[in-house]
């Protein structure tokens, strides 16, 4: 699967380099083309020699190296990867990436292309434990740069923990899965996504409301997604303390019934629309002004129902896609077949709240997906972004079946 990929390997300086020489091989032999950029003391340990002969390509490691005069070396190398690897990933380089530094050619390819990138680090137990350094990994990973955790074992300082760059066989195996989930996906170019996140707040007073366990993990893991294969998403979100997606055009809202005014509002110019917000049922009929009393022991908040967002949106329907989602603790197929037909829904997402790993406010998910042909496709438990790109495959494959 890495077969005809363009693999841009960055190799900064520790003595991981000698393995970032076997992993050039590997990508090599599982039909790759690999072109390398080495930082100044990569190649205090290795020549850029071992490089070009592997890679069979020229080695870059001076910006003002210029060998192409109709290009420029970091941009054009930039523009010209399909995936970006830093491997071995030093503490500096790290830090240097997170602060936007780019001093050099390898940073400034870092910083100037748009591909995935995928960052292996490398580096002393203690120095990858460091604070600083966890902290510019947080960073990345919120940039959403991918990372392949390093292993435990002997390090060429003598300790024995966490710092190994790892072994070149996984990191292939890795690229391989990656490629392997994103070979269906083309692009949303073009296609205007609505999705809804995390849970609404019903008031009962400026201090209390009802709300539910929703993250919003879920959707904004869908349109972080989406908007990475170049869908133009608008994000209609209950509050959260989670960052919005870039490129994303995110709407934060309260209540149902703002949810409500904000989907309307945005309906009739949606192409695909994506609710995985937890919607409450029920809200107060009475939201008083001022902070109720404590007064006797028992407290009656007589509730009304909030407008069913998606069902208004399944009666108001013409061209849109709607995929709705299914919360259910019991019954999930039934429930969820249910709300697909009642709803007039496109797609239906189920995921039963109570499984471990699955649901509410976790960073993964374990999901049925079921179709308007009552076709169904069991996900295991998986990371909410990787149930967000098969959600997407299965959009994308739907969208194609429409326009036939
Ligand atoms: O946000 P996370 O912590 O990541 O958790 C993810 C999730 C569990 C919230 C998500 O995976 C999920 O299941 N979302 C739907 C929750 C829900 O409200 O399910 P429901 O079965 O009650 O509602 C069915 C569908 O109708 C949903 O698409 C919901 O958005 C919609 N609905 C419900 C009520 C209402 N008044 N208006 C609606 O539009």
């Amino acid at each position: 699967m890495v077969d005809g990929k363009k693999i841009l390997l960055c190799v900064s300086g520790g003595i991981a380099v000698y393995k970032a020489a076997a992993l050039t091989s590997k990508l090599i032999q599982a039909g790759a083309e690999v072109k390398v950029i080495m930082s100044q003391s990569a190649m205090e340990f290795v020549s850029p020699l071992t490089f070009q002969a592997l890679s069979r390509n020229d080695v870059f490691y001076d910006t003002f190296d210029e060998k192409n005069s109709k290009v420029i070396a970091h941009i054009d190398l930039a523009d010209w990867a399909d995936l970006v690897l830093l491997a071995p990933a030093t503490a500096n380089i790290i830090g240097k990436l997170a602060n936007g530094i780019a001093d050099s050619m390898l940073t400034t390819t870092l910083l100037a292309t748009t591909a995935q990138v995928w960052i292996a680090p490398a580096m002393n137990v203690h120095m990858y434990d460091h604070p600083a350094v966890k902290k510019n990994i947080q960073t990345l990973d919120d940039y959403g740069y991918k990372f392949i955790e390093p292993s435990e074992g002997f390090l060429a300082c003598g300790y024995v923990g966490k710092g190994r760059l790892e072994e070149p066989e996984k990191i292939v195996e890795l690229l391989i899965s990656y490629f392997k989930q994103h070979k269906q996906l083309h692009n949303f170019e073009g296609v205007n996504m609505l999705i809804t996140a995390g849970a609404t707040r019903e008031k009962i007073d400026p201090v209390r409301y009802f709300t539910n366990h929703s993250s919003g993990k879920m959707g904004y893991a869908i349109a972080e997604q989406a908007a990475k294969l170049g869908a133009n998403v608008t994000l209609i979100s209950g509050q959260t303390c989670i960052k919005p997606p870039k490129l994303v055009k995110t709407i934060m809202i309260e209540s149902a019934e703002e949810m409500l005014d904000k989907v309307l509002e945005h309906y009739d110019q949606s192409d695909v629309v994506i609710k995985s917000a937890a919607v409450a049922d029920y809200r107060p009929v009475i939201t008083y002004n001022e902070k109720l009393k404590k007064q006797k022991d028992h407290l009656t908040i007589e509730m009304e129902k909030t407008t069913d967002i998606l069902k208004e949106l399944g009666e108001r329907k013409k061209h849109q896609l709607l995929v709705g989602f299914a919360a259910e603790t019991n019954s999930l197929e039934e429930y969820a077949k249910k709300k697909l037909v009642k709803k007039n829904l496109d797609l239906i997402v189920a995921n039963n709240v109570t499984t471990e790993g699955a649901g509410f406010g976790t960073d993964t998910n374990i999901v049925t997906i079921i179709d308007r042909h009552l076709n169904k496709l069991d996900l295991p438990l998986m990371s909410k972004s990787d149930v967000a790109i098969k959600l997407l495959e299965k959009i994308e494959a739907m969208l194609k079946e429409d326009r036939k």
